[in-house]
């Protein structure tokens, strides 16, 4: 099974989930009216379902158990998968990742972009001292510029992983062709590709700030 990328000829390692309850979820998540409660929630559920489509590929091994009648075999994942929220925004998404893959680890990066350079700046990193083999998975809802993740992926590189995929929830065209012309071979998942940025680099017609959002913060008038 596989799921088309609508991009594919602009952007060739974007992946635009075209699910019927992503869209659903999405266009909730984006009113204005949904309250931080909802928005949280929406999240997890967004997350979960990007996840899917996103883990298609992991490696499997055989497995032997027994069922309560009789012996038998199954599959289970092969590699270690490494979770990296940036945070805060990332953090809304991580409980809903570490429940469809309970097996993997989290490392935390702390990122957030300056207001009026719009650059990132990094103010955190609990990565282990080594990196270990397998898959990493960046997770952050908003790629506008692209500057966090693009750095939090050269964080990762630099670090030492060799597999790394980036599932958010909502991306501008910039960001994607950002951080595609850095890091061509890191996939990026996601909800929804917005139609801009705005002179103030937020996307539009986007969601506002998926941190304030998720954490009650928000006080900025977008309009
Ligand atoms: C937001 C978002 C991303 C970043 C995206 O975080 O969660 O990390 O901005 O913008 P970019 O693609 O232009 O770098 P923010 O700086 O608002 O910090 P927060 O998560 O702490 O609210």
């Amino acid at each position: 099974m596989t799921f088309p990328n609508q991009h594919a000829a602009q952007f060739p390692s974007l992946h635009v989930s075209s699910h019927p309850l992503v869209k659903h979820k999405l266009t909730l998540l984006c009113d204005e009216r949904t309250d931080s409660k909802m928005f949280r929630e929406l999240v997890r559920e967004l997350t979960a379902l990007l996840l899917y489509e996103a883990t298609l590929d992991l490696p499997l091994e055989e497995s032997s158990f027994r069922t309560p009648l009789e012996p038998t075999t199954g599959s289970r994942i092969s590699t270690r998968i490494g979770l990296v929220p940036i945070l805060r925004a990332g953090l809304g998404m991580t409980d809903a990742a570490i429940d469809t893959l309970p097996s993997s680890e989290i490392w935390h990066l702390g990122m957030y972009r300056d207001e009026s350079t719009h650059q990132p700046v990094s103010y955190y990193n609990k990565l282990p001292a080594s990196c270990p083999d397998g898959l990493v998975i960046v997770l952050d809802p908003m790629l506008a510029t692209g500057g966090s993740a693009n750095d939090a992926i050269s964080v990762l590189k630099q670090w030492g992983a060799r597999w790394i995929k980036f599932v958010g929830i909502i991306a501008a065209p910039e960001g994607v062709a950002h951080v595609q012309e850095n890091h061509p071979d890191v996939p990026i998942h996601v909800a929804t590709l917005d139609r801009e940025l705005d002179d103030n680099k937020f996307i539009r017609p986007g969601l506002g700030d998926a941190g304030d959002r998720l954490f009650g913060t928000a006080s900025r008038h977008l309009a």
